[in-house]
């Protein structure tokens, strides 16, 4: 028997058994309807299409996008906006979990005060939320970038991993970060299982044909260590991550198995950052983000890679 987590103000962790199929069983009910906060997203779109294949009910939310089932998730999308509160509240009540994405996704979209501003407002209250309602897991959008991205200055080494935290460079990068000690206390305070996703560069197959172009120069893609991941993949995470039993507050690395680059990885790292030294023997193209704790605390196994969608030219 697995080990059942402490029960705080009636809130069980998460604890999957084995060929449940659809739906977790947590404690005396099943975990079956899943909020999805960024649902008209990019990641959003891959986590829902994964959610309702895999047998859940969907509760997907959105500050954009065509209401109702115009939106075309399979799922009819509630538009709100998750800087406020009450309106996190109301789209939360219901769900036995949260798929949290909504995010300004990247610097330089917004103004960087307002890029941590808003970020850390739509966290601190859907955290807040989920604990108010009693949910039974967070899952949620994390980021590489909270590891020193974009590598102005180099890696302390190599593959970089969890612990190379934290290097925010950027007002986004921040917001990550306080967003991963906000989850670590609202999850001590409510006993809600929280995981934070740090995700790599989401890749979608339509972005593959753009992916030999970065091969001629080693220093195109080195800002994340050439990192990058399938939409695919980051689905699989978020579900696995709701899946998994868990404990208190964890963030993982989530990036593909290989780099996007179509050369050796110790020989990227050599040539762009040659102080930087490996920590380990790696495989020949194996990612330089390492997805060794997300495989372990989840299972995480990516399965999608550029490799099935790019024609490599002979070098
Ligand atoms: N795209 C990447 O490469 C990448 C990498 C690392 C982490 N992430 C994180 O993953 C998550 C999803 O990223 P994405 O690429 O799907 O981005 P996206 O912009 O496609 O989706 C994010 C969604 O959040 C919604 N949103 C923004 N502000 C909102 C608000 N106030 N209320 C409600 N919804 C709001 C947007 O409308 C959007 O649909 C984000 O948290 C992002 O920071 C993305």
């Amino acid at each position: 028997m697995p080990v059942v987590g402490r029960i705080v103000g009636g809130v069980a962790p998460a604890r999957p058994r084995p060929g449940d199929g659809a739906g977790i069983i947590c404690e005396n009910r099943t975990m079956t309807m899943i909020a999805v906060t960024g649902a008209f997203g990019k990641a959003g779109r891959a986590v829902v299409t994964d959610l309702l294949e895999h047998g859940y009910d969907v509760a997907a939310t959105d500050v954009t996008g065509p209401p109702g089932s115009d939106a075309g998730l399979g799922v009819d999308l509630v538009l709100a906006d998750l800087t406020e509160y009450g309106q996190v509240v109301e789209v939360l009540a219901g769900a036995d979990a949260v798929v949290h994405l909504a995010n300004i996704p990247a610097p330089g979209r917004t103004t960087a005060p307002e890029t941590l501003n808003r970020n850390t407002t739509i966290n601190a209250n859907v955290f807040l939320a989920a604990a108010r309602l009693g949910l039974r897991k967070v899952v949620w959008a994390s980021s590489e970038t909270t590891l020193g991205l974009p590598f102005e200055t180099p890696p302390r080494y190599a593959p970089v991993d969890e612990a190379h935290f934290p290097v925010p460079t950027s007002t986004y990068a921040l917001s990550k970060v306080l967003g991963e000690e906000t989850a670590r206390h609202v999850s001590a305070w409510s006993g809600i299982p929280f995981l934070g996703l740090r995700l790599s560069n989401i890749h979608r197959p339509e972005d593959y044909p753009a992916v030999p172009g970065y091969w001629a120069d080693a220093r195109s893609r080195c800002w994340n260590l050439w990192g990058y991941v399938d939409a695919r993949d980051v689905a699989s995470a978020f579900r696995l991550g709701l899946e998994a039993y868990t404990e208190g507050s964890q963030n993982l690395i989530i990036a593909a198995a290989d780099t996007i680059m179509n050369r050796p990885s110790a020989e990227l790292l050599a040539e762009v950052f040659p102080g930087v030294s490996l920590t380990r023997e790696i495989g020949e193209f194996e990612t330089l983000l390492a997805i060794d704790a997300a495989r372990e605390l989840v299972g995480y196994s990516p399965e999608h890679s550029w490799r099935d969608h790019v024609e490599e030219p002979l070098r």
